[in-house]
């Protein structure tokens, strides 16, 4: 009996790839050198590293390899770029601009500049798709502005953001754009060079690849101080012995996506508009965050208006989902994000995030519209069910 949840979870993390663990499984147990020793398994690792570099570099349209720095997944990403590229501008007394949606590793680094390093932040509001306005990042820039960080895509309503607008805004007057995209490097729908941006955080586990492991695209030329120091590894960048498994079997995810070896994001559309219908047809009231178009394809964010979603999701045990972002959940307090594009608490509360993956099937989704829609109907006040 297959006991596992359907699972519509993939913007908290996604499932290993078979493939890549099997290219991991050899680094695991037999090539297990160290990358810096000067033998042949020494060398092997570090041939596997390069390899994987370069399939890094190739998913997000990089120009270089050496752009690409390994990290442990993108919260040390985004403090590398954010504290690293602002340090490395400024040491003292800078600005720095970001966004009241970001993830909250970007707002706890930016908080770090501001904490411990006389910085100033400004945070530009969004509107009710969650979408930045390149003319408010564009006021509120000063002649102490080091760095803009704006989000590729929100990890709870899923909204793109225009960074080329941006890119457009910061690049003349020599200010670092960093985005967070943790969420769209899977969905290939991350070009850093078309989009202008300095700096960009990746996450393996958010691909098919394994946890523990991302990097930080840094664009030749832009200067970044170090935050963790040692050894010396990754061009001094990120001291500490790479996690070689890791790091090869987050390039085999990204060599399946650039090559076409899964399913497109295309797919993920249509069954993520096929669940999102079927769920506003049946539950009435039930509204869809985030923008109508310009989202990921696999990011479903619903307020159901009168149900608690913890009350929901307590009762649908057979479904892997969200309440809200997988990082705040548990917190006790509505989302940041969620009110940020106008929620009430109360509206933020009553919201489910469901998101498809390329493992999601036709089957699921209509065993988890039938599910959450029998169930929302036995939790929805009277009122509500009347009307
Ligand atoms: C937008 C965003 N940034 C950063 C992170 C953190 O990534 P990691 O788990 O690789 O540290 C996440 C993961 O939830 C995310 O969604």
């Amino acid at each position: 009996m297959n006991t596992q949840p359907i699972y519509l979870d993939h913007q908290a993390t996604t499932p290993l790839d078979e493939r890549v663990l099997q290219a991991m499984l050899p680094f695991l147990t037999r090539e297990y050198g160290n990358p810096s020793s000067p033998h042949a398994l020494g060398r092997s690792a570090a041939k596997a590293i390069r390899s994987a570099r370069r399939q890094v570099t190739d998913l997000i349209c990089a120009k270089n390899e050496l752009e690409i720095v390994f990290t442990s997944g993108a919260t040390e990403a985004n403090h590398l770029a954010i504290v690293g590229a602002a340090l490395a501008a400024r040491p003292t007394g800078g600005h720095v601009v970001t966004t009241a949606i970001e993830h909250k590793a970007v707002l706890a680094a930016c908080r770090r500049l501001v904490d411990h390093h006389g910085y100033t932040l400004t945070q530009v509001g969004v509107d009710a798709y969650g979408r930045v306005h390149p003319a408010d990042i564009a006021a509120v820039l000063t002649r102490h502005t080091v760095l803009v960080s704006v989000m590729h895509a929100n990890n709870e309503i899923g909204t793109l953001q225009r960074l080329a607008a941006i890119a457009e805004i910061t690049a003349p007057r020599g200010i670092r754009l960093h985005t967070d995209a943790a969420q769209s490097a899977g969905s290939g729908l991350l070009d850093v060079t078309e989009l202008g941006v300095d700096l960009a955080s990746l996450s393996s586990h958010k691909l098919h690849g394994p946890k523990g492991i991302g990097a930080l695209y840094i664009r030749g030329g832009t200067r970044v101080t170090a935050q963790q120091t040692g050894g010396g590894q990754e061009r001094g960048l990120r001291a500490g012995t790479p996690n070689v498994p890791a790091i090869v079997g987050f390039g085999a995810a990204a060599h399946l996506i650039t090559t076409d070896a899964v399913p497109p994001p295309a797919r993920i559309r249509v069954l993520r508009d096929r669940l999102q219908g079927l769920l506003l047809a049946s539950i009435p009231g039930a509204t869809v965050n985030g923008h109508p178009h310009r989202r990921l394809p696999g990011n479903l964010s619903l307020t159901l208006p009168g149900i608690e979603a913890t009350d929901l999701l307590d009762r649908l045990p057979n479904i892997a989902a969200s309440t809200g972002s997988a990082c705040s959940t548990g917190s006790g307090e509505p989302s940041h994000v969620l009110t940020s594009i106008g929620l009430t608490r109360y509206q933020a509360r009553a919201t489910l995030r469901l998101s498809i993956g390329r493992t999601t099937t036709d089957t699921d989704i209509d065993q988890a519209a039938d599910l959450i829609i029998r169930t929302a109907h036995t939790l929805m006040p009277a009122t509500v069910h009347a009307a």
